[in-house]
């Protein structure tokens, strides 16, 4: 069977996190894959998390299979995170979620989700998209197409182009909408932007597939769920993915939640036996680990108000970095303006560098990025920036 299989290439972007660890230069910066780091580089566990960690050892006394979507209180407190505790979805019972392995697990069950009410369906997704949508969500079967989001020369959405593709989007389409922090450009929809693609959606039928990986970390823990709450109540179904991976730093737990909402309760009740058979082809249920410490967080007032504040000082270091490397490129004559990257959100910002530029940054400075010149914000460091703008300045 494995007579004639293939090596692959790396992964796109998971595969620069091994070659930067096997690179001996000292002064190597990883800007790779979308993790937070720290002032010394590294990705630090959340207090409240590594607390409720150490109540949830205390008060578990099983290991035995946990029921397919997981813990009801994970449940009902992430609906109240992502939605608000007084969406009219939620007040009319139109809304379920299941706890999935991670952002990705919810994409991909989602995706099988779609591909079973109607096979082969179109979803559209941004132009650039993450590296790791289209494998996703074409594995399952759907047929992907894509929307025009980013200018590069504006360093902005063009939402002049991109709400005239979803105009002429077919009823039915899927539309994959990056919740905030939009993965890899930085560049996000405004209220009112997310209100006309909101009304958008609702008079052509297409439904949204929100991902939502970086709540908190854009402007607020409200404001960055801006978005779906609008479209939620605007348009009579849609799917959410959401990733606990970020925003509470629990990335090898593998916890994130497939939220979808649809016209009536029956029709939700029917989805969510679909989805739990779905997730029983595939892995039977979600680990119980990273869903414990998260209901735990969110159900505890203080341990609550502790993980949040610990996401606003993540969000605010970021904020602080985008203007530090400007400021830095600035500072260093760069021979292009950089002042786009302060204007973003979240952890990823496009330098607008060629491919070519990208390998010289990797082979010759040690700085390691992805091809399409995505870097990681949370990599920059006061110690790190000069010769990261350095280097960028040399090669350009
Ligand atoms: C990223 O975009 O770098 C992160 O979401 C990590 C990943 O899985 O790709």
């Amino acid at each position: 069977m494995f007579d004639s299989i293939q090596k692959l290439p790396p992964d796109p972007i998971l595969g620069l996190t091994a070659a930067f660890e096997n690179d001996p230069n000292p002064a190597k910066v990883d800007l790779g894959a979308g993790v937070y780091k720290d002032e010394s580089g590294t990705t630090p566990i959340f207090k409240s998390v590594k607390e409720a960690e150490r109540r949830w050892e205390q008060q578990e006394n099983t290991k035995v299979y946990i029921s397919p979507p997981g813990f009801a209180d994970f449940n009902s407190a992430i609906q109240k995170l992502i939605l608000g505790a007084d969406h009219p979805a939620l007040a009319a019972g139109r809304v379920r979620s299941v706890m999935a392995p991670g952002g990705c697990g919810a994409l991909r069950v989602g995706a099988e989700l779609i591909n079973r009410c109607k096979a082969g369906s179109t979803i559209r997704v941004s132009r650039p998209t993450w590296a790791n949508h289209v494998p996703l969500l074409g594995s399952a079967g759907l047929r992907i197409a894509e929307y025009p989001y980013y200018d590069g020369t504006t360093h902005a959405v063009d939402f002049t182009a991109m709400t005239r593709a979803l105009e002429g989007a077919a009823k039915g389409d899927l539309v994959l909408l990056h919740g905030c922090c939009h993965n890899p450009t930085g560049a996000d929809l405004k209220p009112q932007q997310w209100d006309a693609v909101a009304q958008i959606a609702a008079r052509g039928g297409l439904v949204p597939f929100v991902d939502l990986a970086y709540q908190g970390l854009g402007e607020g823990m409200d404001q960055d769920a801006y978005g779906p709450r609008v479209l939620a109540r605007t348009v009579p179904e849609m799917l959410l993915a959401y990733s606990c991976s970020k925003n509470f730093g629990l990335y090898r737990d593998r916890i994130g939640a497939l939220l979808i909402v649809s016209p009536t309760p029956g029709q939700s009740d029917a989805a969510l036996t679909h989805i739990n058979n779905i997730a029983r082809g595939i892995y039977s249920m979600p680990p119980a680990h990273g869903g414990a410490l998260v209901k735990t967080v969110l159900n505890d007032p203080a341990l609550r108000a502790q993980w949040q504040a610990e996401v606003d000082g993540m969000r605010r270091r970021i904020h602080t970095l985008r203007a530090l490397l400007a400021d830095t490129l600035k500072k260093l004559n760069a021979p292009r303006d950089f002042e786009f990257i302060k204007r973003e959100y979240g952890m990823f910002s496009f330098l607008g560098v060629s491919k070519e530029q990208v390998q010289r940054l990797r082979t010759e400075f040690s700085i390691y990025m992805v091809d399409s010149s995505r870097v990681n914000i949370a990599g920059v460091s006061p110690i790190n920036v000069d010769y990261l703008a350095g280097a960028i300045i040399s090669v350009l």
